[in-house]
């Protein structure tokens, strides 16, 4: 495909001598394609996904257990490029026929040949943009776990591949899962707007394994996480952060486990994260602790429990909690990745945009990456300018074709952002 049809990419349609000839304008064939994809991808509801999970360490192996538990997916293969790496974690998944469970080394060639329905992806994050790229480009509809990529400019090279696949592809943000995340998104929309927020994360962890070398571990293992379910509950994007590492000489981590950041959102309210693994004693959940306050209320929630809704009139604040109260026992309802995972299923199912979907997702990972450059740099660093950057590097760095044009013919990231979330209706 020319560069030239591609200019024509949602979000910066310009009227070409095709559409005056009554045929299809690129954009639309393109959404035609990817409608085409997504009804290829669709799962029929009789039965349950089938998967394959590339990538058997920590992570593939708690994805294993799950699907093997849930009512909509069942487990048909494990890949990882370690000997044995499958193997040890079929056999600690509660699978009533391990041995039906196939291996290998490559998860999209095994996808492939056991006729999967979905890839989900807890590869380490550099192997991210590389397996979901050749997954889309096969066809199969990937689950990949945060972060999205490794670097923004990686990020962005997968919302481009999304968009010329139409395969679709959903990043598993499991904390956005928690049923009570869902009742301060509510109580925010009801009580807002939002002047000042904080998460506050306390976990002492040593972790063993690449997050020992990682940059930043902090901001892209755990700030992820509330950056992504402030985005969720606040309804607003980040427009520029403030940040700061330590490094205390008892880390065992190469670089920053300890970190705070400001973010600016678009409303002009505050999200104020402070995370740290180098902390002993008084820990948090691993949901961070929250404190919301809104023009016309303040909601905390520790994590874990119950999150308790407070207003100035005290009628209204009885009102709230007898609410809270009302509310199913969040652990008798699926959460984390349990609930990601019937969402994805779902979605194709129904043939709609599943919750996360890449274009959804990169703002919270700019807000990392974004804390990650005000860090390095000590200055406030803006979100915009920051993906304009990755962008340009995304399209030095794009081998496909078409991806590359397709990025080229792009506005601003921004723009193809807004553009997709006009198209969502
Ligand atoms: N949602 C959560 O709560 C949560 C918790 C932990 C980890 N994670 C995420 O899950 C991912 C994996 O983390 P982990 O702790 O399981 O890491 P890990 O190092 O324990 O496991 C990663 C596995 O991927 C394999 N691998 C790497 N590249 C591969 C490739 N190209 N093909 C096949 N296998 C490959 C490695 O051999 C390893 O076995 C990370 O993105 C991490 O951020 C999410």
């Amino acid at each position: 495909m020319s560069s030239e049809v591609l200019t024509h990419a949602p979000g910066v349609h310009t009227p070409g001598a095709d559409e005056a000839l009554g045929t299809p304008a690129p954009g639309e064939a393109r959404a035609e394609a990817q409608a085409r994809a997504r009804q290829a991808a669709r799962i029929p509801a009789d039965r349950p996904a089938r998967v394959v999970i590339v990538g058997a360490g920590l992570m593939g192996d708690w994805w294993a257990r799950e699907v093997v538990d849930s009512p909509v997916a069942e487990l048909v293969g494990i890949a990882d490029l370690v000997d044995g790496a499958p193997q040890r974690v079929i056999a600690g998944c509660g699978a009533a026929d391990p041995a039906s469970i196939a291996v290998g080394a490559d998860g999209v060639d095994l996808a492939l040949e056991v006729g999967a329905d979905i890839l989900i992806n807890p590869t380490v994050p550099v192997a991210h943009h590389p397996v979901t790229v050749r997954a889309l480009h096969a066809g199969i509809p990937v689950l990949g776990e945060k972060p999205v990529t490794e670097t923004l400019p990686e990020a962005i090279s997968l919302v481009a591949h999304a968009e010329i696949t139409g395969v679709p592809f959903m990043v598993s943000q499991s904390r956005r899962f928690f049923p009570q995340v869902r009742q301060l998104r509510q109580f925010v929309a009801d009580h807002g707007p939002t002047v000042i927020t904080s998460a506050f994360f306390s976990l002492f962890e040593e972790h063993e394994g690449y997050r020992r070398h990682q940059l930043h571990p902090m901001l892209r293992d755990m700030g992820i996480h509330a950056f992504d379910t402030a985005r969720y509950v606040l309804g607003t994007d980040p427009v520029a952060v403030t940040a700061r590492g330590a490094r205390p000489e008892w880390s065992v981590y190469d670089h920053d486990a300890t970190v705070t950041a400001t973010f600016e959102m678009s409303d002009g309210s505050l999200f104020v994260y402070n995370g740290t693994w180098n902390a002993r004693g008084a820990t948090t959940w691993w949901n961070s602790e929250w404190r919301i306050g809104a023009q016309h209320g303040t909601a905390t929630w520790d994590g874990s429990g119950l999150p308790v809704l407070t207003t100035a009139d005290e009628e209204e604040t009885a009102r709230l909690q007898a609410w809270i109260a009302e509310q199913p026992d969040p652990d008798s309802q699926p959460d984390q990745i349990a609930a990601s995972l019937i969402e994805f299923v779902t979605a194709l199912r129904e043939a709609r945009t599943p919750m996360c979907e890449v274009h959804e997702n990169l703002l919270s990972f700019a807000m990392v990456e974004a804390a990650v450059a005000a860090v390095d740099h000590g200055t406030r660093i803006e979100i915009d300018p920051l993906l304009e950057e990755a962008k340009e590097q995304a399209i030095a760095a794009e081998t496909h074709p078409e991806a590359r044009a397709l990025m080229q013919s792009w506005t601003s990231v921004r723009d193809v952002l807004d553009a997709w979330q006009e198209a969502q209706g």
